[in-house]
Formats: structure tokens, C-alpha cells, sequence
């Protein structure tokens, strides 16, 4: 099949571009690198060195002997979004080009709006430019099982039958998102349903769990590597846990760590996106896949965390700073997931198997990680409505809003990020 990737550069593009092509499939991608910018701004960077893009192209036509197709652009421009459609006329896009950090949204008024506008304008756009020029074509669209909250009754896939008042009916499950961020994935999930039924589309809503791990079996070489992201706005819980642990910092869970969520391993959401490119809802249907392995609370995965640390001999504490967001810390939590099962879906990764991989891998970026201590505390806290000024600060230098996406046509940036 011929798929287009949106955000192709990025922590889950990347990998699934090489999991397609390695299955024969043709690949070709859009990105902006605003990923790349936006993680300088907050003065972090990738744990692992990632190399500019055509370098990356170059990997992959030496180790893999295939070609990726790749367009420069931001998906805010609407005609950049036709031209590379009608270029390409892809059978799927898979979707992932989007602002994705909780905490970036919730640094102050610019964050929130740059986020949700972006978000939403690129879906949109999508939508729109998929009408016009590839009907047929089938959108994977990556949400987040973040947009259901944490609701005290089990969580279906996107809709439930419900009784109310002597009537029923088949309705989407109520979202109850948790940051700017998480809302703008919840008013997206709206925009693809409604296009789907106006316009006859086809579409896959993917309510992403959490990814873990940068190993899957095509990342051969340091070459192929994909980013890892730790520092407390672009890296996730598991994330900053090991490299806390790497750098004998204590693992730091917010608040009482009873919070839970559901987690996938990078290999796993390759193979389930790709049985969902593979295997197309018909033409007017919408629907939504919960996609994860298993739920774990923030305080197992510490846990967990610590234990492997102490197999490469490392002994961290477990301490819990006050938590910066707001959520609920205690909480019932028990989402369905079996869409993906029934089109032939099973794990093949276990959360202990990737966390020794990860130390394995992350000891050798020691003096990346080491240089970036300062940024693993949380700074934006939900409550505040100002968050920048304190970043500002850590990051040693004036910044005036969120780092605007590069400009189409300009060239490949050469630095790593
Ligand atoms: N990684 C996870 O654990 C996780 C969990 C749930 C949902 N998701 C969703 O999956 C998707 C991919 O996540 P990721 O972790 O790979 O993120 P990422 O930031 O590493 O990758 C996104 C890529 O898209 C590009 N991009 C962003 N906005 C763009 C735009 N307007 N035009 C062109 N390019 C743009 C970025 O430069 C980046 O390379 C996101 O939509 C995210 O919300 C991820």
C-alpha cells in the first residue's frame, strides 16, 4: 500500500516508516521538524543524537535499501497539504503531526492557542484535501486514550449503547480530556467523525495509549535511531523515571501515584497501526480503536523502574514531589481494547524486557542526559496560567511564545535535536 506519513520525523513517525517499508509497504512523509524546535526551546533535547533528516533518508536507503518519499512543510498551509496529496494519492495517511505535549499546552495563553489552532487547522486541512483528492483513501488518526479522562465505569472503544429515559442509543462515550492539550484531541476525534459521515470517508480514530521504549526490529543501527524525549515537557513518566535512575536523581512519581493509564511498547503501536492501514473500515464508517497492552499505575511503573535500575547496579529512591497537574490521583480505571485483537492484534513486548533495553541503550547517551539534569523537575503547573517566565529562566534565555513551525521551502535544519 502507499502510505503517507504526517509527522514521519517524529518519536512514532519515524519507526513506523521503517516498520512499513519493511513490510514492502511504499512510505513517503510531511514534516515541519517543529518537534525538534520546540523541545530547544524548553533547553532539552533527544536523549539519542538524532541525525538532520537527509541523513536519515540516507540510513535508510543504505541499511534498508528503500526510498521515503519526504515533504518540507507545515500542515497549517493548505496548499502544501493538496499539493503533496495530489503528488502522492496515497490507500492511507496515518496522522501524527500534531502539537503533543500535555504540559506544553499548559504553559500559558500562547501554548493553549497555538496548540488547540494547530491541532485542529491540520486535521482539518487533511480532511479537506482527502475529499478533494483522495476520497478512497483511508485517514489514521492518532488521539489519545487521554481524552477519556478517568471516569469511575469501564471505558469502551469510542461509543456505548446507552438507555436514558425509556430511549436508547448508540452514542460516543463522553470525553473528559485533562489538558489543552488532550482537549484539542478530543475536538479532532468530532472533526474526522462528522467529515466521515458528510463526505463518505474512511477512518480510524486511534486512542493512543502511552508509548514506551526506542527499539523496534528495523532500528539495526544508531543510524536508525528514533528520539527519546525526557525532560518533564516533552518526556513522559516512564521516560524521566529511567533517566533519573541513570543519573542517580530519586524517581520522582507526582503526587500519590496512584494514577493510572494504559501503555503500549513502540514495537506494538507499529504492528497495530499497521493492521489498522491494512485493513480499512468501509467507506462512511468511523471508527475508534483503544490502543494499548495493559493499565499501570504511575507508582508500579516506578517500581518497576527501580528494580531493573538495581540489575545495572544503580540504587535509586522513590520520592513523590507535589503533583503539578490537575487529575485525580486515586482513581477507577478500566478501559476495553478489543479491536485491535480481533484483526489479529497480540503483544509481543513486555514492560520489564523494554526497560532493560532502555538502560542498555540510555547509559551509552550518559553524557547527553547528564547535561540536561536540570530540566527533569516539573516546572508548568496546571494551576498557574503563566508558566513561561519560569521556563524562560531555566532555559537561560528570553523566549517570546511557542517556537513557530518553519517556514515550507526553507532548508533542512543540520542540527541535532
Ligand atoms: N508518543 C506517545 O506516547 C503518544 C501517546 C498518545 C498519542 N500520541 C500522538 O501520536 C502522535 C505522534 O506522537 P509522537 O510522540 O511521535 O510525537 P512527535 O512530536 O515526536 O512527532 C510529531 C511529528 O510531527 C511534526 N509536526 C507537528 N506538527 C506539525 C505540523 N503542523 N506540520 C508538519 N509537521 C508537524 C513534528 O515536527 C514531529 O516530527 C501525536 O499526534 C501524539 O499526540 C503519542
Amino acid at each position: 500500500m502507499k502510505v503517507l506519513i504526517t509527522g514521519i520525523d517524529g518519536y512514532s513517525g519515524w519507526p513506523l516508516a521503517l516498520h512499513l517499508l519493511a513490510r514492502g509497504h511504499e512510505v513517503a512523509g510531511i514534516d515541519s521538524f517543529v518537534t525538534r524546535r520546540r523541545v530547544r526551546e524548553v533547553g532539552s533535547w533527544s536523549a539519542t543524537p538524532i541525525p538532520a533528516w537527509p541523513k536519515r533518508q540516507e540510513a535508510v536507503r543504505r541499511l534498508l535499501g528503500r526510498e521515503i518519499r519526504f515533504y518540507r512543510g507545515d500542515l497549517a498551509r493548505y496548499p502544501f497539504v493538496e499539493e503533496v496529496l495530489r503528488t502522492e494519492r496515497p490507500d492511507a495517511v496515518v496522522h501524527l503531526a500534531e502539537q503533543r505535549s500535555a504540559p506544553y499546552s499548559m504553559i500559558d495563553v500562547h501554548h493553549a492557542v497555538a496548540t488547540q489552532a494547530e491541532n485542529l487547522t491540520g486535521t482539518l486541512h487533511l480532511l479537506y484535501a482527502m475529499r478533494e483528492l483522495c476520497p478512497e483513501a483511508h485517514l489514521v488518526k492518532m488521539g489519545t486514550m487521554g481524552e477519556y479522562g478517568t471516569p469511575n465505569v469501564d471505558i469502551p472503544e469510542g461509543f456505548f449503547e446507552i438507555e436514558y429515559r425509556g430511549r436508547s442509543d448508540r452514542l460516543p462515550f463522553p470525553r473528559q480530556a485533562g489538558s489543552w492539550y488532550h482537549w484539542s484531541k478530543v475536538f479532532d476525534s468530532g472533526d474526522v467523525m462528522f467529515a466521515t459521515r458528510i463526505w463518505g470517508l474512511r477512518s480510524t480514530d486511534v486512542m493512543q495509549g502511552v508509548i514506551y521504549g526506542i527499539r523496534t526490529p528495523e532500528i539495526t543501527d544508531d543510524a536508525l535511531l528514533t528520539r527519546f524525549d525526557f525532560d518533564e515537557i516533552w518526556g513522559t513518566a516512564l521516560n524521566r523515571f529511567v533517566v533519573e535512575a541513570i543519573l542517580g536523581m530519586p524517581i520522582t512519581p507526582y503526587g500519590k501515584g496512584l494514577q493510572q493509564r494504559g501503555f503500549i511498547a513502540l514495537e506494538d503501536s507499529m504492528q497495530s497501526l499497521r493492521l489498522a492501514i491494512e485493513h480499512p473500515p468501509a467507506a462512511g464508517e468511523y471508527r475508534v480503536f483503544n490502543q494499548f497492552d495493559a493499565a499501570y499505575s504511575i507508582n508500579e511503573l516506578a517500581e518497576r523502574t527501580r528494580a531493573i535500575a538495581e540489575e545495572f547496579g544503580l540504587h535509586p529512591t522513590i520520592e513523590h514531589p507535589p503533583d503539578p497537574r490537575v487529575e485525580a490521583e486515586e482513581h477507577y480505571y478500566r478501559p476495553v481494547h478489543d479491536h485491535l485483537t480481533a484483526l489479529g492484534y497480540r503483544a509481543t513486548r513486555e514492560l520489564n524486557e523494554v526497560l532493560r533495553e532502555l538502560f542498555r541503550d540510555l547509559r551509552r547517551f550518559r553524557r547527553r542526559l547528564e547535561a540536561k539534569r536540570h530540566v527533569l523537575l516539573p516546572v508548568v503547573q496546571w494551576r498557574n496560567a503563566d508558566n513561561a517566565a519560569t521556563l524562560t529562566a531555566r532555559a537561560g534565555g528570553p523566549s517570546a511564545g511557542p517556537a513557530p513551525p518553519p517556514v515550507a521551502g526553507t532548508p533542512p535544519t543540520r542540527t541535532e535535536a
